[in-house]
């Protein structure tokens, strides 16, 4: 019996600078480089085997709060283009069997699509002994569909660059995990049902009427971030990334058709921030595709947020992550 087998862990990340619409959708292609934060306690464990004892391909995932579950559809389909991928690298046919892993609960509203695809492509490419470097890894990630993926492949802060073709968009590391001690306290809302899948997002970006001022301010705003990611300058930090958010979720709201993430609680935690912030307590906000509050933070303030946050009646709970190392190999299978 032939099997070959590895398995891999990865972040997901929450960016600063965030990815927003394809200048190729086959390719994944963005418009803008993004920029991102590693987080550690939002982690995929994936295990890949290939072997001629499996009778067909599958794929499992469990999340922390649920059971271990066979997926099927789009959810299989997405995993197996991947595997296909690989496959394909090395010219065999041998089925594979994935089980994947999530720290996270599937209900926090925290894309999983970031530290699945890093985590599935780093096991991929290992079983199957495919050579890469760390740029082939994150071009390869990128090629996986989920574009934020690729800037889980490298620890700490992360810089994805948008490039020109597919050889030139990878993502870079800024600093490492160690740089600056900040914190990213997720608020998941008791209504976090994201309707609108980032996928579909991307698609319609460029239907706004402003996105073409987003890309006209974001080479500054990008420098900028880089700049307070350099001199740990926090302020700078907390407005640059408050503004991108805005300019995102214009975007989306201003699409054809337009998207909605932002929800009453949403509202509550914004309006909470900036009262609490009136008073000295310092905490910036950020939101991805949904309306789930990220806030970020310097450590000495993450515990009093942190209490504050979870008294706020729209927020369901919370999870504290500081910056984290990016996808890499455990000895441990999860079969
Ligand atoms: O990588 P995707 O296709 O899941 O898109 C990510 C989109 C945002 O989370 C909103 C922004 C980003 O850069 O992570």
């Amino acid at each position: 019996m032939k099997i070959l087998k590895a398995t891999a862990i990865s972040p997901a990340n929450i960016a600063f600078i965030k990815y927003w619409g394809q200048k190729d959708a086959k390719l994944i292609l963005p418009f803008n480089n993004s920029i991102s934060m590693n987080l550690d306690n939002c982690l995929t464990t994936t295990t890949v085997a290939f072997s001629d004892q499996f009778r067909e391909d599958s794929v499992r995932i469990k999340f922390y709060n649920s059971a271990e579950k066979e997926v099927d559809g789009k959810q299989k389909e997405r995993v197996i283009t991947q595997v296909n991928r690989s496959r394909e690298q090395i010219g065999i046919k041998l089925p594979a069997k994935i089980v994947s892993h999530n720290s996270f609960p599937a209900d926090a509203g925290i894309a999983s699509s970031a530290s699945a695809f890093s985590a599935l492509t780093l096991a991929l490419v290992t079983a199957l002994g495919i050579k890469v470097n760390k740029r082939e890894l994150s071009i390869f990630t990128r090629l996986g569909g989920s574009g934020s993926a690729t800037r889980s492949v490298y620890d700490g802060f992360v810089e994805w660059q948008a490039g020109k073709d597919s050889q030139s968009s990878y993502a870079v590391q800024l600093h490492d995990e160690k740089w600056w001690d900040l914190a990213d306290i997720v608020a998941v809302g008791k209504d976090d049902q994201k309707k609108v899948s980032s996928l579909d997002g991307h698609l319609i970006a460029t239907t706004s009427p402003y996105f073409a001022a987003r890309q006209t301010e974001l080479p500054q705003r990008t420098r900028g971030i880089k700049e307070a990611l350099i001199t740990k300058d926090f302020l700078k930090l907390g407005r640059l990334i408050e503004a991108e958010a805005v300019s995102l979720h214009l975007v989306a709201m201003s699409s054809q058709p337009p998207i909605f993430y932002w929800n009453e609680g949403t509202m509550q935690i914004v309006q909470a921030l900036l009262a609490w912030r009136e008073k000295g307590l310092l905490g910036f906000f950020t939101m991805d595709a949904g309306p789930n509050v990220h806030v970020i933070c310097r450590r000495q303030e993450a515990s009093q947020l942190n209490k504050r946050l979870r008294q706020l009646s729209s927020v369901k709970f919370t999870i504290i992550n500081r910056p984290a190392k990016g996808a890499r190999l455990v000895k441990k299978h999860l079969f």
